[in-house]
């Protein structure tokens, strides 16, 4: 019987695809997918159970997509949400690379970062509200960087992304101490998952040192021992794949 609900955003995301096949496992926790292509995903044609797993696509990111796909959610099951996995994130696309100078930053590139990195998680967070104010307790994992910390910052670089992240941490903190207020049982944590081998980190994989490229796998079962083991302290961490604080 399912007791409790997931929610993985962004689905995928490789590192998402990881944690919804270790999730998967549990057939006492429903699983709900949402991605712009859930088709392509190949976790629903293994060889599993996946009665308890249910699939969102969703068009884009707008907020009206985000709205459609909250109800949509209602209408599966009354299991209260506990995990919230938000995986979204872009370094490059094609037409999108990271500045190495400031004269390669523009206009385009930075708001389309932006969009996506901060502000598509912070509008899934929106729209969950109601969810969250509740009495339920509920643990929220956005997936952050940690390039995205100011006292980090060392090399330089990645101006677009560096921001990006940086702003998403700063809303999660604000929306961590407005939360607070109205439901002591939400944990918010910014996650690090670490150089990880996947499409988001291929080009720039040639000078990390083998035993410092993680696999999906990896990542996943860190951050679920991660998340099993954090408390609901009203406070959002920000947390690398070994569980360690980084400094905001
Ligand atoms: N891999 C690493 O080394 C590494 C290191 C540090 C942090 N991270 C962070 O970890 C997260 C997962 O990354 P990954 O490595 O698994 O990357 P990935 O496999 O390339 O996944 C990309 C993710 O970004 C979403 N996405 C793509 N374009 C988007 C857009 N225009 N608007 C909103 N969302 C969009 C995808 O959603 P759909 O499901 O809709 O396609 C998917 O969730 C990201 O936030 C990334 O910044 C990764």
């Amino acid at each position: 019987m399912i007791t409790q609900q997931t929610l993985i955003i962004g689905a995928n995301s490789d590192i998402a695809k990881a944690l919804a096949l270790q999730l998967i496992e549990s057939e006492t926790t429903g699983l709900i997918l949402i991605s712009r292509d859930v088709n392509a995903y190949d976790l629903l044609n293994r060889d599993k159970n996946t009665s308890h797993v249910n699939t969102i696509t969703v068009k884009d990111y707008q907020s009206q997509s985000i709205e459609q796909a909250i109800e949509e959610i209602a209408t599966y099951n009354h299991a209260p949400i506990t995990r919230i996995y938000i995986c979204n994130g872009i370094l490059h696309n094609q037409s999108i690379q990271p500045e190495k100078r400031i004269e390669e930053l523009t206009v385009e590139s930075f708001n389309q970062v932006m969009a996506s990195n901060a502000l598509t998680p912070m509008l899934w967070i929106q729209q969950l509200m109601p969810t969250l104010t509740g009495n339920s307790p509920c643990k929220i994992v956005v997936f952050s960087a940690r390039v995205g910390s100011i006292s980090d910052n060392r090399l330089g670089g990645w101006y677009s992304y560096r921001a990006s992240k940086a702003a998403l941490n700063m809303m999660l903190k604000t929306a961590a101490i407005e939360i607070a207020r109205r439901n002591k049982n939400i944990k918010i944590i910014a996650f690090h998952p670490g150089t990880t081998d996947t499409p988001l980190s291929k080009p720039f994989q040639k000078n990390v040192p083998a035993n410092k490229l993680f696999t999906c796998d990896f990542v996943a079962s860190q951050l679920l021992t991660i998340v099993e083991n954090s408390s609901y302290d009203q406070t959002a961490s920000y947390l690398d794949w070994q569980g360690k604080s980084i400094n905001w």
